[in-house]
């Protein structure tokens, strides 16, 4: 039976970036790998139909699916909506509830785009690092998590940051594994010299390496001089393990490295199943919904159709698709096309987003 795909293009320039990943899809469906393609609503178009930012049924059909695919969520249609219901909270949901708890985020810098980075080029030609994000704990879902009343009429807003050392040390164990095939070097971000969990990340991380991952190069940064570092010299680092914030803050960082945000693809990992090895996953953009550019064709497909990439080597064991895809897209750069967000003064005429689909589409056949 051939494995299900669960779309979930979200709001603004979700949809617009999903159709590409879409033509990219079929692509392969045509080339002896089928998927069953599912549809369904998550985010602000979500809570329009039903009031939610994600409906039970749909959760229902994504710990089906064999993977997800998501868009973007978010826009200020929903600025006004209650906490609970606001279109990020669907995605959060999916990713507590699928137990998606490690964030693969790389940033590559293709040579094509070498000069759109926002350092000199010298500095991220040939940049490869792969950032690891905790993604369900941490400040993100511990509670409490409120505003409260005071008595002398102001209010006090908390956040809880939490880390139980299992979660600490089961993403420490990606991250190393990680490395162990690619330049087998990790290096962990927290900030220890302030937070309690910084001391534990930090606790549990070097003696997850001494008991089990030896043979990998660790090092350790403070999180703020881990930022610091990622656009002094961005080159020293392979794979970087960090906490859910952190983690966000940083591949944001790490992004505009490679030229821009619509450059970036996603995967998020559950534990393996002990019986047959698979693990849950969601691929996405680490882009947002664009509002100021949503609706325009203008967006870059490329972060969604390389999460596509991510999901054929981490879901489906198509590993050599994987690198037909990422060929793809470095041979439509290297043919100088661009969408908006990657022509800078001097740089040529953009291609709208549907156009980047096809020329993407079109390289496949030639980049096998
Ligand atoms: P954003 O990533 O949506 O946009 C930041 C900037 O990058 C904008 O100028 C945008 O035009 C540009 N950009 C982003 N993706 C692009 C692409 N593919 N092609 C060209 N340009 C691109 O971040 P934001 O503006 O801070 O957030 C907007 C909304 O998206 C918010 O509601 C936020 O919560 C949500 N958001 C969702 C996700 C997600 O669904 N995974 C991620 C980040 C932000
Ligand atoms: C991301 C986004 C999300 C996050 C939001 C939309 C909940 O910024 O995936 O990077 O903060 O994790
Ligand atoms: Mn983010």
């Amino acid at each position: 039976m051939a494995p299900t795909l669960l779309l979930l293009p979200g709001d603004g320039i979700g949809p617009e970036v999903m159709a590409e990943m879409r033509k990219v899809a079929r692509w392969f469906d045509r080339h002896g790998l089928s998927f069953e393609i599912e549809e369904d609503l998550v985010g602000g178009c979500a809570f329009d139909a039903h009031g939610q930012a994600i409906s039970d049924a749909t959760m229902e059909r994504a710990l089906r699916a064999d993977a997800v695919l998501l868009g973007a969520v978010g826009g200020p249609k929903w600025d006004g909506v209650p906490y609970e219901v606001r279109p990020e909270a669907g995605l959060l949901r999916l990713r507590k509830d699928l137990g998606l708890f490690a964030n693969l985020r790389p940033a590559k810098c293709f040579d094509a785009l070498a000069d759109f980075s926002s350092l000199k080029r010298e500095l991220v030609e040939g940049l490869d690092i792969l950032i690891v994000r905790e993604l369900t704990g941490g400040v993100y879902f511990g509670e409490p998590k409120e505003i409260r009343d005071l008595p002398n009429g102001e209010k006090r807003a908390i956040d809880t940051q939490v880390y139980d050392t299992h979660e600490i040390e089961r993403i420490a164990a990606v991250a190393f594994e990680l490395a162990r095939v690619r330049q087998g070097r990790v290096c962990s971000m927290e900030k220890r010299n302030v937070m309690k969990s910084g001391v534990l990340w930090h606790e549990v991380v070097t003696r997850t390496h001494r008991e089990r991952f030896a043979d990998v190069e660790l090092s350790h940064m403070l999180a703020d001089a881990g930022g610091m570092q990622l656009v002094r010299n961005p080159r020293q680092f392979d794979v970087i393990v960090t906490d859910n914030l952190f983690g966000d803050i940083l591949s944001d960082v790490a992004a505009m490295l490679t030229g821009s945000l619509g450059m970036l693809p996603s995967a998020s990992l559950g534990a393996p199943d002990p019986e047959t090895g698979r693990r849950r996953a969601l691929y996405e953009p680490v882009h947002g919904s664009a509002p100021d550019i949503a609706g325009q064709g203008r967006a870059n497909p490329l972060a969604a159709i390389l999460s596509f990439a991510m999901a054929l080597r981490y879901s489906f064991d198509a590993g050599e698709a994987a690198d037909r895809l990422e060929r793809a897209v470095e041979l439509v750069l290297a043919d100088g096309l661009r969408t908006a967000d990657l022509t800078g003064p001097g740089g040529g005429a953009a291609i709208s987003t549907a156009e980047m689909g096809d020329a993407v589409v079109a390289a496949l056949d030639r980049a096998g």
